[in-house]
């Protein structure tokens, strides 16, 4: 044969998107081969914000045990730091993640799922260790090098780096998941706007005993807010990976006048140390890395049988630390609909709403992103920190805190004003559960969200309007509780029904049977299998007792019936048909 190898679809990159996506392509018995040019799995923490929704797609592959076991829980992410120095007390503390009493019920209602903060060290070995349980793997060492189409599939070229040989793998599908210099997205032809290293930040990984300065207050970050001439936060932002002894310390630097690799690990226990204002103990610097920040959206997610994902697709700063979340949420918005197009049960156009619908949500992620940088900039402003004052003019401005004085209450007004800002970057419950697909696999029935953008970043809106996830309720089946995000099982669809919904049970058979698509009937409610005690989802699914929630396999809402009409049949058969693409 011309390949050595063959399989549906070809994984390249072993990174958070490209696990995520061998390990649906796992749950939905598609064949896959995942490939990396790495030895191993990230070696450096780099992403660690783990939110609601990434730990839901965790709950729905099967390993959100794994996951809570292995995080740091919610209630040590508590605190967000701006200090001058870490021994010293405060500037100001903020409630973030979900965490402040005002903000607790919304993300308890919203969700059975918890915002957790799990390194990328520790992520991604779960992931793989998931991955090994199905029966799949990861081939380590192995680079993809080019691909040619010929005419009946795609045909790579990947080379094993241990031997330096080169071998082919046909597969129906490949799916780019190769990070930041993605080569599979130049091979599709795919390009990206914006620009590159717009700043250059270094990452010092180090073990050191931090419990005495930070064991009161946990958090995942501390800003440093330190007087003198500017860039600001000069000392850096201290990143909690295991409270109180691993950290990574970021700070940005100029390349013109630093260079990274001379950085000794002295030198990075000097930045520490800078940091927390004072000697340490014991200080194990693990890692220094190098990486800039950018600001990247492709053009277009795929070309014919090839798509990209994650960082492959987009970049920007780790602000709002939506990077591994989005590449997670794109992996899982496409396995489902290649799974449904290689079984022959959808159409190609199916897999041309991976594009449509992930595109405006991650354009909109780096936009936040970048925003959320730029507003970090208020905070130093606030202080009365500026870059053109001495460290002298810069402590008088703190000092002003403190102050019983109209100067000091203006002060602290504007610090109010400007942590109330990072809200929309460390409370972003709106932006991170919140988001919904206008166009795509989705039948719209009504308008967009027409709140204020402030409002849709901080306030999650339960809904079943379509593209949306479906909401949350609690329920339970044989007393035991389960949530209306459980209702969906592999790649069957999940039609939710009331009481009356009786008409649906046999509309969904014709359906299957005449179109081979899987379709789940639950009805909800009293004297069903499933009860709805709180009247949660009777309060949430905004369709009557006759009306039906059609939920696509990775739990978005595809279309509704506000109440079955005359003839059921046709409407869900014409409604899984437009979404199908059959
Ligand atoms: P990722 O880059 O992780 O993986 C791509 C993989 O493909 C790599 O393993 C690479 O070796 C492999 N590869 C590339 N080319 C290949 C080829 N030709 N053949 C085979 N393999 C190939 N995000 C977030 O959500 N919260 C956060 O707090 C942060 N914080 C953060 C801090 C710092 C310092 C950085 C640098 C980044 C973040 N991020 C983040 C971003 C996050 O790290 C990033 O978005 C995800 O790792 C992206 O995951 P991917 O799987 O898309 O790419």
């Amino acid at each position: 044969p011309d390949h050595e190898l063959e399989t549906t679809v070809l994984i390249v990159g072993a990174g958070p998107a490209g696990l995520t996506m061998a390990l649906t392509l796992a749950q939905y018995g598609v064949s896959h081969h995942l490939v990396e040019r790495y030895a191993g799995t990230a070696h450096m923490p780099r992403a660690h914000i783990v939110n609601q929704r990434t730990t839901e797609i965790m709950r729905h592959l099967g390993i959100e045990d794994d996951l809570m076991r292995a995080a740091v829980p919610n209630e040590l992410m508590a605190n967000n730091l701006y200090v001058t120095t870490l021994n010293r007390p405060e500037v100001a503390r903020r409630e973030v993640y979900g965490r402040g009493a005002d903000r607790r019920p919304h993300y308890s209602q919203a969700s059975p799922c918890e915002v957790v903060n799990c390194p990328q060290t520790v992520f991604e070995p779960l992931l793989v260790n998931a991955l090994r349980r199905t029966g799949s793997d990861v081939h380590f060492q192995q680079e993809w090098l080019d691909v040619r189409n010929d005419g009946d599939g795609y045909i790579s070229t990947v080379c094993d780096l241990r031997t330096g040989t080169t071998h082919t793998v046909r597969s129906r599908f490949i799916v780019g998941a190769d990070g930041g210099r993605s080569r599979v997205l130049e091979a599709a032809g795919l390009h990206l706007n914006g620009q590159t290293a717009l700043f250059h930040a270094a990452s010092i990984w180090f073990t050191a005993d931090l419990s005495s300065y930070l064991a009161h207050r946990p958090g995942v970050l501390v800003f440093n807010v330190h007087p003198g001439p500017l860039p600001p936060q000069r000392l850096g932002t201290l990143v909690c990976h295991h409270p109180f002894d691993e950290y990574v310390l970021i700070r940005y630097y100029d390349p013109a006048r630093e260079d990274l690799t001379a950085m000794t690990p002295d030198d990075a226990r000097a930045h520490i140390e800078a940091f927390v204002g004072e000697p340490l103990d014991r200080v194990e610097v693990k890692g220094i890395s190098g990486w800039t920040v950018d600001r990247q959206s492709a053009v277009r997610y795929s070309n014919s049988g090839i798509f990209c994902v994650g960082d492959a697709v987009h970049r920007h700063p780790p602000s709002s630390g939506l990077g591994l979340n989005m590449s997670i949420a794109d992996s899982f918005n496409l396995a489902w609909k290649i799974a449904l197009v290689d079984q022959n049960v959808a159409g190609p156009g199916l897999l041309e709403s991976y594009d449509t619908e992930r595109r405006p949500i991650d354009e909109a992620g780096v936009a936040r992103a970048v925003n959320s940088l730029i507003e970090s900039m208020e905070l130093t402003d606030a202080l009365g920190l500026a870059d053109d004052q001495t460290e002298e003019e810069g402590w008088a401005a703190l000092a002003e805190l403190d102050e019983a004085s109209p100067a000091g209450d203006a002060r602290r007004r504007a610090l109010t004003e400007a942590l109330d800002v990072s809200d929309l970057q460390f409370n972003a419950i709106g932006l991170e559960l919140g988001y919904a697909y206008e166009a795509g696999a989705v039948i719209q029935d009504e308008a967009p969200d027409r709140r204020p953008a402030r409002q849709q970043v901080l306030e999650y809106l339960p809904t079943t309007r379509p593209g949306n996830r479906v909401p949350h309720a609690r329920l339970e089946r044989d007393d035991l509780p389960l949530s209306s995000i459980d209702l969906v099982d592999g790649l069957q669809f999940a039609l939710l029904v009331g009481r009356g919904g009786g008409v649906w049970r046999e509309a969904a058979e014709r359906v299957s049977g005449d179109l081979g698509v899987e379709i789940a009937v639950h009805t909800i409610g009293p004297g069903t299998a499933i009860r709805d005690p709180y009247r949660e989802w009777d309060d949430r699914c905004e369709v009557s007792h006759s009306g039906a929630v059609l939920v696509r396999p990775d739990r978005h809402v595809a279309w509704r019936a506000r109440q079955a009409g005359p003839d059921p049949t046709a409407s869900l058969l014409d409604a899984i048909r437009t979404i199908l693409d059959r």
